[in-house]
């Protein structure tokens, strides 16, 4: 059908609404609670616009397009109202923009900006009327909140979470948790996504930026960092880059220059996590084939916290089938703080680790009280891709500008199996390049290793790998079929948890990333976020592992060197000690207080 937005003909599909027409015709309408990742609300009427026929103004990201209408997009009855509803908003907001962590990119004061808003007829009075929430990975701001919704919408519809929701009547009504006890007392898995969707300063990270230039200034601290996967997929957004635009080599360059001792690269960890974890895989399975031991299968990975707290919370009897195995971050704690201390001779009570994490429920996965296997804190701080613009920013630094540079070693050292764990099905496919091979001999039957069926956007995925010609140790898994199956976002994880709850799920081993994407979608990455952004950090990781010289993990020397120097062999007692943990069950709210 015809539309006629501004008197320019535009093709329009049924079902489609107003704000998705103009979108796809270069026609943009100003939005605040719309977001491309929710279901609609219609709730801040910022996007309205002016239908012939119509008597009101309509709100176009819920007006659906119908033949033949005409849409007037700037009226000035249109731009009247529109400045009116940013001034309401602004004048219920606590607007403290100088000092505000969303100052660069805040919607609100963009839309501010951009109407040329120079006064505020119904300025809020008086003081702050809420305080700060600050827990290890999020902080609240209430008075900064506009109440459109976004929040809620990822935590019910993304996340199946259900932690924050409006609560109160009338002019006391805000966003709140069960009770208003705060999002420690509830099932919150700390993933931040709604940090990503809030428009404004009302939610963003608990900053770890000033403890870490304290340690880069101290001169008795030895500080190393690591960079998880999918930060060199996207930090180039904070510097105006393209979404997709890989920058492994700058990000290393520029974090030289912040003054860190090493440079080293989570994928070290996650190269190692294939091995402790695809060996884990072998044993429960032939506990389960062999010895008919029950409760061990399907196996779950364990590398995103904000997964795992969610399975504390919501699935606590199943707790069974989660490895064992530490993330990545966590693995690489304890093995700077031993391993490498030891070998380059490093006080470990001087050394400080940072790590560099796409993610927010990583800064409190490392403040959980197990993880001090070295005998100190493992991680002591972690940062989100967010802030390390913020650093490099402040430091001076341009990515742009910088020279490409190579990691450290021995830490340093990767596969592209490991890069790929920054995308939804990335573990499981460097999983099952290395667990097929140990147990034929023979690469994975898959052209260019490339296992196509685990990746992509669909929320819930699975494959089945037949396994022939094994060798003898492993003659158990002749002709055994070993069926997968992966989710990303929490809502996804539901589906495929409740099927193993029931015994309808036949899997072996599933992936679940607790973010849309993986962790390319993390809490901890740029925003904004949408579908096409998070499939063009994809692209850049998927290109990153074709462009590696070793795309297995089992093939890293440097892995391969850690096991003969010090880990002995895979699952030994020492890895247990120092990669492995155990989970924790929990109840989805505490008793009110
Ligand atoms: S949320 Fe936006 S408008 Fe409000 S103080 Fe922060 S930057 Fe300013
Ligand atoms: S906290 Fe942010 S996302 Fe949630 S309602 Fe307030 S402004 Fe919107
Ligand atoms: S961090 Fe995640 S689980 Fe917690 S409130 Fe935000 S979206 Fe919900
Ligand atoms: S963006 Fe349309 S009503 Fe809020």
């Amino acid at each position: 059908m015809d539309i006629y937005i501004n008197g320019k003909k535009c093709k329009a599909v049924q079902g489609e609404t107003i704000l998705e027409v103009a979108g796809k015709n270069g026609v943009r309408i100003p939005t605040l609670c719309y977001h491309s990742d929710l279901c609609l609300a219609g709730n801040c009427r910022i996007c309205v616009v002016d239908v012939d026929g119509a008597r009101t103004l309509q709100t176009a990201c819920t007006a659906m397009a119908s033949n033949g209408m005409k849409i007037w997009t700037n009226t000035p009855r249109v731009i009247k109202a529109r400045k009116m509803n940013i001034q309401l908003l602004l004048g219920s907001h606590f607007g403290e923009c100088y000092t505000c962590p969303r100052n660069n990119n805040c919607e609100l004061l963009k839309l501010a900006e951009e109407y040329g808003i120079e006064e505020l007829p119904f300025p809020k009075k008086g003081k702050r009327t809420g305080a700060l929430e600050i827990t290890p990975s999020i902080t609240r701001d209430p008075d900064k909140c506009i109440m459109c919704g976004r929040c809620v919408r990822t935590c019910e519809e993304l996340q199946g979470v259900h932690a924050v929701k409006p609560v109160g009547r009338s002019s006391d009504i805000h966003i709140g948790t069960f009770f208003d006890q705060g999002l420690m007392h509830t099932s919150c898995t700390m993933c931040g996504q709604c940090i990503n969707r809030c428009p404004t300063g009302a939610l963003y990270e608990t900053s770890c930026v000033q403890p870490v230039w304290d340690a880069l200034a101290d001169p008795d601290k030895y500080v190393v960092v690591q960079t998880a996967p999918a930060v060199r997929a996207a930090l180039g957004e904070e510097f105006g880059m393209e979404p997709g635009s890989r920058v492994t080599g700058k990000m290393v360059a520029g974090l030289r220059r912040l003054g860190f001792n090493k440079i080293f690269d989570t994928q070290f960890t996650a190269d190692l996590t294939i091995i402790e974890e695809g060996t884990e895989f072998l044993t429960r399975l032939k506990r389960t084939l062999v010895n008919k031991e029950k409760g061990l299968l399907p196996m779950t990975t364990s590398c995103s916290p904000g997964w795992i707290k969610y399975i504390e919370h919501f699935y606590p009897e199943l707790l069974t089938h989660v490895s064992t195995c530490k993330s990545p971050q966590q693995m690489f704690g304890p093995l700077a703080k031993t391993y490498f201390a030891e070998k380059e001779g490093i006080n470990p009570a001087k050394m400080i680790t940072v790590s560099i994490m796409p993610c927010v429920a990583k800064k409190y996965e490392a403040e959980r009280p197990e993880m001090n296997a070295s005998g100190y804190k493992d991680v002591d701080y972690v940062l989100t891709t967010r802030e390390l613009a913020k650093m490099m920013k402040m430091a001076g630094l341009d990515l742009k500008d910088m020279p490409v540079e190579e990691y450290d070693n021995p830490f340093g050292i990767s596969t592209g199996a490991a890069v790929i764990f920054g995308a939804t099905g990335g573990v499981m496919e460097a999983a099952l390049r290395t667990v097929y091979e140990i147990v034929t001999g023979r690469e994975i039957p898959f052209k260019n290793l490339d296992i196509t069926p685990v990746r992509g956007m669909e929320d819930v995925k699975e494959a089945e790998v037949t396994i022939e010609g094994v060798k003898e140790e492993y003659k158990f898994l002749e002709g055994a079929k070993v069926k997968v199956a992966v989710a990303h976002s929490l809502s996804a994880a539901k589906k495929v948890m409740d099927k193993v709850r029931s015994g309808e799920a036949e899997y072996h081993f599933i992936e679940i990333m607790a973010c849309p994407g993986g962790c390319l979608g993390g809490g901890g990455q740029p925003i904004p976020t949408s579908p096409e952004i998070r499939k063009a950090r994809a692209r850049a990781i998927y290109e990153e592992d074709e462009s590696m010289t070793i795309r297995k993990s089992h093939e890293n020397p440097a892995i391969k060197k850690l096991y003969e120097d010090f880990l002995e062999k895979p699952n030994s007692h020492k890895a247990h000690e120092l990669l492995h943990t155990h989970y924790l069950k929990r109840k989805r709210f505490d008793k009110v207080k």
